[in-house]
């Protein structure tokens, strides 16, 4: 039997979902109905229409890759003027970007494999290649100097036998991002040994903080050139569709499709035909570029909710301002000294009914980041305002309680 580590982060949310009259848990943004992507349609879905003729498509398995119409659609994604468009055979569906991150760990990666993590990040990206025998080594971030990653210590941590760089852009659960020129560095640090670099794009191109005109604004790794570049992604965080459970993996290096559908075929067979023609919906023009503009304005209008916060709190509570994703690493302190961030937790679910997620307890074992929670601002501002007014009660009334590390 493989051995896998509790998934912190889900159990968390699971077991306390229920007690909590706010939740703050959840990474993605407010979610959608199906009748609401025909407002995001400008006129160009018939929702209705569609939805009948789905009523009367006979439910074969489909196509083995994914449908043909919707992995067009995810492709115009990654199509952009510096770079070649992306073939549909290079994109394969799946349920959510949590297959995808599966399948692509687990079928390209195994014992003798050496993988480096960029950390603090979401667990299956390191716990997964440990549980397959591949020797994880965490690339951490800067907690001091915004979440800077340093490429002298991406270097440092290649070995003879490194097959994967991962990195998750922008990442969860900080909302940082990693810029333009790193990108391009770790592109030309990865193509020395033909490294893979496999980029989690789940909350990819929510950057609510960075100018569509600045010249480090992330584009997907699929567009720096290399090969050997895998990217996954779903319609759960930037699109509001977690229901839908529909991702994909897209590659510059078909091989790695190939790999991935093989080791699908263990899985599932083929992705849901009744959510494949709906997540069409949303990814045909105009309706994904509404949805986006839609998250990125709620997502920036929210962001100024909990910087207020933050502001008023400012003798315990900091944050790196996130730019990408509608969550942040919100740092709680006593007199300087960082709280037991999962106490804290429980003792605001207990006392006020506020869900967050606690740093160490869901973010892992190398974690030496101290009295962090993350805090999701990805649900409607008016759900963010009363979370905020309940957690601004904790602080008021019990936060004299938390103990501190
Ligand atoms: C970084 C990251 N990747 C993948 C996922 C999985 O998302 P889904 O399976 O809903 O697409 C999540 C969910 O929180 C996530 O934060």
């Amino acid at each position: 039997m493989v051995k896998i580590d509790p998934f912190e982060v889900d159990h968390w949310i699971l077991t306390r979902h229920a007690r909590a009259k706010h939740s703050l848990a959840h990474s993605y943004c407010a979610s959608l109905s199906i009748n609401d992507l025909q407002s995001y349609s400008g006129g160009s879905n018939d929702v209705n229409t569609s939805w009948a003729s789905l009523l009367s498509k006979p439910m074969g398995y489909g196509p083995m890759q994914g449908s043909e119409d919707l992995r067009s659609k995810i492709s115009n994604l990654y199509s952009d003027k510096s770079s070649e468009d992306l073939p549909i055979d290079n994109i394969v569906t799946t349920p959510g970007a949590s297959l995808a991150n599966f399948l692509v760990l687990f079928a390209l990666l195994g014992p003798g494999d050496h993988v480096v993590v960029q950390y603090p990040t979401y667990q299956q990206l390191y716990s997964l290649p440990a549980s397959v025998g591949a020797d994880v080594s965490l690339w951490k971030a800067k907690e001091n100097e915004g979440w800077r990653l340093d490429l002298e210590e991406l270097k440092q941590l290649i070995k003879p036998n490194t097959k994967m760089i991962v990195i998750n852009n922008p990442v969860n659960p900080t909302g940082a991002a990693i810029p333009r020129m790193a990108l391009e560095a770790i592109v030309e640090i990865a193509k020395e040994r033909s490294i893979i670099i496999f980029s989690d794009e789940v909350y990819y191109p929510l950057f609510h903080s960075i100018e569509s005109t600045d010249r480090e604004l992330p584009p997907s790794i699929l567009s720096l050139g290399y090969e050997n570049t895998i990217a996954t992604s779903s319609l759960s965080k930037t699109y509001s569709l977690p229901g839908f459970r529909l991702g994909w993996i897209a590659s510059r290096n078909p091989s790695y499709i190939d790999t991935c559908v093989n080791a699908r075929s263990y899985a599932l067979i083929t992705v849901s035909q009744v959510d494949e023609p709906l997540a069409s919906l949303a990814l045909g023009a105009p309706t994904v570029q509404n949805l986006i503009n839609r998250n990125l304005a709620l997502s920036r209008h929210n962001v100024e909710v909990v910087q207020s916060f933050i502001d008023r709190n400012s003798t315990i509570s900091e944050w790196v301002r996130p730019v990408g994703g509608p969550i942040g690493f919100i740092k709680f302190t006593k007199s300087g000294r960082p709280v037991d961030d999962a106490e804290f937790c429980t003792r605001l679910l207990d006392k006020k009914g506020v869900l967050l997620v606690p740093g160490k307890k869901c973010f892992g074992d190398g974690y030496d980041y101290q009295g962090y929670v993350r805090l999701g601002f990805g649900v409607r501002t008016e759900d963010l305002e009363a979370a905020l007014d309940a957690l601004q009660r904790f602080l008021d009334e019990d936060y004299a309680g938390v103990p501190v590390v």
